[in-house]
């Protein structure tokens, strides 16, 4: 299998189980932050949207609400979650939303198909980050918008120490990315910065020898970046920068 499809297929398996666990949802659920993206895409008349890693639907289903002329649709390599959010659909007779599973590599729509394109919280896991932004602007109508909302990688962690941590999971974890990498990787697919606001974010990782081993080897001023400490044996990310950035197709 190559290195794309099995990241994907470890992704899969982690968030299939995850996302059926509420503490999960949970922990990932921010109404605070969900209202500021809303505000961020505000003001536009959508016909089509699209959300890449829509887990819950938990930006899909407010954004079907808030556009009823638009069509929204969800997409995830995750099935399971896919099959609850299709149920939710039904359930609460909408006619403007539609999930389905994808392989997590290819977007399955034609070019121009959309004018709003948005993921959460789930771009550090796409395995080849440049095809996903390519094909993310190929899918936009000229003058489209993307928002992503993502952990942004401290510009001095150049050894990556973060995605360390994050990839003991195991669960299809590529890598955070620097303001400025991202910023590059758009605008070199005709996607400019048009707003941004930075939110943070924080978590623990699980008790477990690999985070202390870890965490044992990062020397005070790696700790610094992501205000990382240990407390009764598990260890805290206290401090992660997400940025929430709208760029447009130009
Ligand atoms: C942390 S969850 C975020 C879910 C949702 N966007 C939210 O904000 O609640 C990450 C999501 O990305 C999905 N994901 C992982 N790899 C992916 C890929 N290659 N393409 C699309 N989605 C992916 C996962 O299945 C999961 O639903």
């Amino acid at each position: 299998m190559n290195w794309e499809l099995e990241q994907v297929r470890q992704a899969r398996k982690s968030f299939d189980r995850i996302l059926q666990h509420k503490v999960y949802t949970e922990v990932i659920r921010d109404d605070g932050h969900l209202a500021l993206l809303l505000e961020l895409i505000q003001g536009g008349c959508y016909k089509s949207i699209l959300d890449i890693g829509t887990g819950t639907g938990y930006l899909a289903f407010p954004l079907a609400e808030i556009y009823p002329e638009a069509l929204v649709f969800g997409i995830d390599i995750a099935g399971g979650i896919i099959d609850k959010n299709r149920e939710r659909v039904r359930k609460e007779g909408k006619t403007n939303l539609v999930f389905q599973t994808f392989n997590g590599i290819e977007y399955p729509f034609e070019e121009g198909s959309f004018d709003l394109v948005v993921s959460r919280y789930a771009f550090h896991h796409f395995p080849n980050p440049e095809s996903a932004v390519r094909q993310i602007s190929r899918l936009l109508c000229l003058g489209g918008k993307v928002m992503l909302s993502d952990p942004v990688r401290a510009k001095k962690d150049q050894g990556g120490i973060i995605d360390a941590f994050m990839k003991i999971k195991k669960d299809g974890h590529i890598r955070f990315y620097t303001e400025e990498e991202l910023e590059r990787m758009f605008a070199q697919n005709g996607l400019h910065k048009e707003k941004q606001i930075f939110t943070h974010m924080a978590f623990p990782f699980a008790q477990g020898s690999a985070y202390s081993e870890l965490y044992g080897q990062l020397m005070d001023k790696d700790r610094l970046l992501y205000d990382i400490v240990e407390e009764n044996g598990v260890i805290w990310v206290r401090h992660i920068a997400v940025g929430n950035t709208v760029f447009k197709k130009i």
